[in-house]
């Protein structure tokens, strides 16, 4: 029998490192600490050298008040007397199975603790992606072998000249877009990330680095891997000096997007995959600097996106970053904003912005860029300039902008009369309501509603988000009796402008700059699993009218 306490335990068993296997311990939902170790020492630990995740059910234990003062029995003898054996193997892997598929429920699951053994290599989120890809690489063979002739739909000349619209035409991993549910990150939800990834404090948003690590992996990191995650960030974060004049080149005036941009393709210059493909390295191996750069990407980001905010906005004072913070926070710290509601704004914003399945404009290009073997930095770059069309990204910017020259007409206390006449005179004029309908989607995007209970919770008074509110009544109506939108429904971008001016960053053009940081978290995941599964030059057919006549007069 063995007793286990914390810290020890995890220094205890760190030190049984026969054969090079670094051990730790933790327990799942709670960190709560162990009862009181005795000793570890004796424990003979004759694990081979294997990248294991070892995990020991069955410590069904009393509440945990009483938990953390009692000592804590954990029996060890079956573990001695397996070791080593087939048994023990075929054991760990039903073991971790069922435990995976138990974390995704495990919020409810308060009485299981678990016995976690794991190898530095868990802690790691590039061993992990290494481990991975082989048996990902093999799923991708076998489902072109076995299914490459099914048809998935059929393709309309509607579809054609309209986008694209409904045509599956893209492998995208990361994320999956429902038309009436919404968006899954590697099949959660908005509302299950809230619960499942871990947070800055307890029951507080997300933090991006947990939604990257599971895009990246598929599975739900626990603290010390975020933590982990955070840190390896931070020391990818500097930034070379000729990417802050290179913007400095450009006029202040230029749009932020057209700054951040700029700055992004001159980050390029540092890419580790140009220079591995110039050296001839082989395909096989492209997800590694594909990893490097993207990592980088994501963790320099922040830092060149609020030089571009203090640059336009703060007479060029720039705020040094705080390595105590997570990404999310340190960033809105280096914006100049340090208010905790702000902070917890912006672990919400990062991670809601950052994927969207394959087929939004950013995404896509990204995608496609990169299919030419074009490095993560030069398909970043060319989505931002996607992002940056009022259709996509910029609607954030033009919502705000709209709400503002809505108030500046009627004033903040606006009637519903009031509110439709100006979305008709909006329609009249010729142009779209921002904010409002989507490609995709068919109901009011998760992102908005989660956004709107994060105003409910912290913001429930401030006038523009009564307007907002009011707006979610007056427009669907309107947009449905066009008679033409397929989504009345409000999206992402009709709430965000509205929280971030809450908290002071009240400057409109500015917003894309945020959701471009965001959408690197995506995007460079995917990228880096395109390379991994060496998906090949993106290259679809076009036709032309003349051709479409011709073959459609046949065809019929
Ligand atoms: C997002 C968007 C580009 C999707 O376009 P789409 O897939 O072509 O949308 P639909 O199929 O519903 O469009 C059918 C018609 O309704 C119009 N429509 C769609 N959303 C509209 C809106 N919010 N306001 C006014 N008209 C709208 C389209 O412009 C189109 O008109 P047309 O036939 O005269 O060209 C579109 O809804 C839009 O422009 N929304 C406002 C901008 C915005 O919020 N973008 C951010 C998206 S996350």
């Amino acid at each position: 029998m063995l007793y286990a306490r914390g810290k020890e335990y995890i220094s205890k068993f760190a030190s049984c490192t026969e054969s090079g296997l670094q051990c730790s311990v933790w327990f799942l939902p709670t960190t709560r600490p162990l009862g009181g170790v005795k000793s570890l020492s004796a424990v003979r630990w004759p694990l081979p050298k294997y990248d294991l995740k070892v995990l020991f059910l069955g410590f069904l234990h009393p509440p945990a008040t009483a938990f953390s003062s009692r000592p804590f029995p954990v029996s060890i003898l079956s573990l001695q007397a397996i070791s080593g054996s087939m048994v023990f193997f075929r054991s760990v892997a039903a073991l971790s199975k069922l435990r995976s598929r138990l974390a995704h429920q495990s919020t409810s699951l308060r009485s299981i603790r678990w016995l976690q053994v794991q190898s530095t290599s868990d802690l790691d989120l590039h061993a992990q992606l290494k481990d991975m890809i082989p048996e990902q690489q093999e799923c991708l063979k076998k489902l072109k072998a076995e299914h490459g002739k099914v048809q998935l739909g059929n393709i309309t000349l509607d579809m054609v000249i309209s986008g694209m619209r409904g045509m599956t035409g893209l492998l995208w991993e990361t994320s999956l877009l429902d038309p009436d549910e919404g968006i899954r990150f590697r099949g959660l939800s908005i509302p299950e990330c809230q619960k499942l990834l871990p947070a800055a404090s307890s029951g507080g948003e997300p933090l991006p680095e947990g939604l990257l690590w599971l895009l990246l992996t598929g599975k739900v990191p626990n603290k010390e891997q975020v933590d982990g995650l955070s840190a390896e960030l931070q020391s990818r974060a500097k930034v070379p000096e000729h990417v802050f004049r290179a913007i400095d080149a450009l006029p202040v005036t230029a749009h932020p997007m057209t700054q951040f941009a700029s700055g992004v393709m001159a980050l390029q210059v540092e890419s580790e995959f140009q220079k591995a493909y110039e050296k001839g390295m082989p395909k096989t191996m492209f997800w590694e600097p594909t990893y490097e750069d993207s990592m980088n990407l994501i963790a320099r980001l922040p830092t060149v996106a609020s030089y571009v905010y203090r640059r336009i906005y703060k007479d060029g004072q720039i705020i040094p970053a705080d390595s105590s913070l997570d990404y999310a926070a340190n960033f809105s710290h280096m914006l100049g904003f340090d208010d905790p509601k702000m902070l917890e704004l912006m672990r919400l914003y990062v991670t809601i912005h950052s994927d969207h399945e394959g087929g939004n404009v950013s995404a896509h290009t990204a995608h496609l860029v990169g299919s030419a073997l074009s490095d993560p930095y030069l398909s970043f770059a060319a989505a931002l300039n996607g992002l940056a069309g009022p259709l996509h990204g910029l609607a954030n910017q033009e919502v705000l902008l709209w709400i503002e020259s809505l108030v500046k007409e009627c004033g903040e206390d606006i009637t519903t009369d009031q509110l439709k006449d100006y979305v008709w005179k909006t329609l009249k004029s010729g142009k779209v309501v921002p904010g409002y309908g989507h490609g995709v989607l068919r109901k009011t995007d998760p992102r908005y509603t989660c956004q709107r209970e994060f105003a409910l919770k912290h913001l429930p008074d401030d006038p523009f988000f009564k307007l907002v509110s009011k707006l979610y009544e007056v427009v669907p109506p309107i947009l449905t009796d066009l008679g033409k939108v397929k989504n009345p429904w409000p999206n992402v971008d009709a709430h965000s402008g509205v929280l971030l001016k809450h908290f002071g960053l009240s400057e409109a053009r500015y917003f894309t700059v945020l959701f471009g940081v965001s959408r690197s978290i995506g995007i460079g995941s995917q990228l880096i699993w395109d390379r991994a599964l060496g998906l090949p030059l993106e290259r679809p057919k076009s036709v032309t009218m003349d051709w479409l006549r011709t073959y459609c007069t046949k065809a019929t």
